[in-house]
């Protein structure tokens, strides 16, 4: 099977050095052997020899060694320049497979004089979220089908072992194998009908340091074993799940718990017995308790049943008003999963007030790599310096500094179980992602839960050298970083989001879902658009802290890209650019246009440097993107000057 490398397509280096070529290797163990593995499938790219792997200290070389008091995290390293060789120590064998995957990338980068480094990752938990189906489709996949699953079989083959490989070299250490919403099939992946076979799975992530974790269907009890009800607090039904469960241990001992998607857009969950999230979730936890599993639950929880005339329900409430009192009453092993705004991984979103708001539950936090809102693989956004906002967004939970960042890493509030979860955009495509570009937000996702501080464009350079080669960086990085703001500026403005095709969510449709169900309306009319969420609106201000709270609340000071979320504002108003509402939507979309355009020539350019598949592949996209932007642009400028009258002030074309 064909498949890219991605950023492990170790390529010949023009000079090499001697010591790379003996490997010392001072501790074993399944883990230490993929490490192994791993430096000498690279060395074998990259220096054209297969290094010399030995157990005698005396040697020169690059040596690898575990050593717990090394550095002050769990699976943190250190690498060091020495006697004339170098030392890779892991404070547990997968720091020292994180090592050897740093030292490879900066040996491959040329960067090994920068050395020393001293790492820990920043996450404890960093995961990722395969929406995969058994029947092999993807919910939200943009690259293909599963490499999981095919006609309800569970796959094996190399391509696997190469996914691994890429999810252990930036810092992965939890997979989620399915998606959150479990069907019928899937309800059956923690029974014996499977687990022979997620066993495999689980093993080979083993090797990579990558626990395996499945979602499950909350009413398995019912569709498994003919339960009349899932209730959490009936004792029948928390035992099924601590038989199953511990069933699932003695075939897996590794296993990582479950995700769970509950009372959610039609899933099962305790609200139908009048039960709340937590007596759901710590009747799960207590069943992993004992294998020490844990248990991740979903806070993407809203009512989708919503009448649009009603302007006092708000979506983007929802999360923070159904979880917050139940802060304190979930189980040690808890983990509760945040999506990174209030709504729905929308172009522009201020942060989930609940990260601010909990303090007595582990918290994760949720973002989507797979470009569902921003793009689909087809249209360019490089997401990482959305997810460096929003990890850098400081609460003020306990004060200045109680950034996102701090709390999803357990320095806030010292939580044991934190970290990230992304949903992953990758599919059994040739080059995994859709566009290969995509392949950037699924290194710097990675990248990010290890390194939160990380500048995203040196994440930006290191996919690029990795992948494309050194002498197309600062082209590419250029486009990667002037990317997400460019998507922004073509589609829906200043954070009030949606305005795609309904259910598909490619392209416009300003008014698709503004008289439907799902609570996701813009509320245009004749004079102005927006969302009134100040307290005289839906008061949703009121759920974050001061001085959020004030800052939002005032059309004044609320942050310009976020205005239409909070507040209901007239065409006519003015913004800080001196511009009206307006003209600024007219010129945004003609500017983002502009900029796709731009950005196609550059690609252009680089035809002669990029290796030709890629090259094309790529520009296939960007033509289809340029052509998604127009229609973004028309159908914006058009909406919104009938329903303003205004004319564009520099008398570019919007049709009538
Ligand atoms: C979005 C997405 C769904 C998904 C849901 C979720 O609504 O469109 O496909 O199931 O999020 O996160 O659960």
């Amino acid at each position: 099977m064909e498949y890219s490398k991605c950023w492990l397509d170790y390529r010949p280096l023009e000079s090499v050095e001697e010591v790379w070529l003996t490997l010392i290797v001072s501790c074993d163990g399944l883990i230490i052997e993929s490490a192994v593995k791993e430096y000498v499938l690279a060395m074998e790219g990259m220096a054209g020899r297969k290094p010399t792997v030995t157990a005698d200290e005396a040697a020169a070389g690059v040596r690898l060694l575990v050593d717990e008091s090394i550095v002050s995290g769990t699976d943190g390293y250190h690498i060091i320049g020495e006697d004339g060789g170098y030392k890779i120590i892991g404070q547990s064998p997968s720091g020292v497979l994180y090592g050897v995957f740093h030292f490879l990338r900066m040996a491959a980068n040329g960067e090994l004089s920068q050395l020393p480094v001293e790492n820990v990752p920043a996450m404890p938990l960093r995961m990722m979220n395969h929406w995969d189906n058994m029947d092999g489709s993807i919910e939200r996949g943009y690259s293909g089908e599963s490499f999981f699953y095919k006609d309800y079989e569970i796959l094996w083959d190399e391509r696997l072992e190469h996914y691994t490989r890429m999810m252990a070299s930036i810092g992965i250490n939890g997979i989620v194998i399915n998606n959150v919403n479990v069907h019928e099939k899937e309800t059956y992946l923690i029974t014996d009908t499977y687990l022979q076979k997620v066993k495999q799975y689980a093993d080979l992530f083993q090797r990579y340091g990558i626990k395996l974790y499945t979602s499950v269907n909350f009413a398995a009890p019912m569709e498994l074993a003919g339960f009349d009800n899932c209730d959490p607090l009936e004792p029948q039904v928390a035992e099924w799940w601590k038989e199953t469960t511990a069933h699932v241990y003695e075939v897996i001992p590794e296993f990582g718990g479950y995700l769970v998607k509950a009372d959610s857009e039609g899933r099962p969950g305790p609200f139908t017995y009048g039960r709340t999230h937590a007596d759901g979730a710590n009747m799960l936890a207590r069943a992993l308790a004992p294998h020490g599993g844990i248990v991740i639950w979903r806070c993407f929880v809203y009512n989708c049943g919503q009448d649009w005339r009603d302007k006092k329900t708000d979506r983007a409430r929802a999360a923070y008003d159904n979880f917050i009192h139940l802060d304190g009453c979930f189980d040690e092993n808890v983990v509760l999963q945040i999506k990174n705004g209030p709504m729905d991984f929308q172009v522009r979103e201020p942060v989930s007030p609940l990260f601010g708001a909990l303090k007595k539950t582990n918290m994760i936090l949720e973002v989507q790599i797979a470009q569902e809102y921003t793009g689909q693989q087809i249209d360019l956004c490089y997401l990482p310096p959305m997810w460096r906002e929003i990890l850098d967004f400081d609460t003020y939970a306990e004060g200045k500094g109680s950034t996102v960042s701090n709390i999803v890493r357990g320095a806030a509030y010292g939580q044991k179980f934190c970290g990230m979860a992304a949903v992953i955009n990758t599919g059994n495509d040739k080059n995994w992602t859709g566009t290969d570009l995509a392949a950037a937000n699924t290194y710097g996702y990675g990248r990010l839960a290890m390194e939160p501080a990380m500048s995203c464009e040196t994440i930006a350079k290191e996919w690029t050298d990795l992948t494309l080669g050194a002498k197309v960086e600062k082209d590419v990085v250029d486009m990667l970083m002037k990317s997400w703001p460019t998507y922004e500026k073509y589609t829906s403005p200043l954070g009030i989001g949606w305005m795609v095709t309904p259910h598909y969510h490619y392209g416009p449709d300003i008014d698709g879902y503004e008289y439907d169900r799902w609570g996701t309306y813009h509320r245009a009319d004749c004079n102005g658009l927006g969302v009134d969420r100040t307290p005289s609106g839906t008061g949703y201000t009121n759920q974050y802290n001061e001085p959020w709270r004030t800052i939002y609340a005032d059309v004044e000071q609320c942050p310009q890209e976020l205005l239409l979320f909070f507040h209901y504002i007239r065409y006519d108003y003015t913004l800080k650019s001196g511009k009206t509402l307006i003209q600024h939507i007219y010129d945004t979309h003609f500017e983002g246009v502009e900029e796709v355009e731009a950005m196609i020539a550059v690609w252009k350019s680089l035809q002669n440097r990029i290796a030709g598949e890629v090259y094309g592949r790529v520009l296939e996209r960007m033509e289809l993107q340029l052509a998604n932007a127009k229609e973004w642009r028309d159908r914006v400028n058009t909406y919104f000057y009938r329903k303003s009258g205004v004319k564009d002030e520099k008398g570019r074309t919007i049709y009538e």
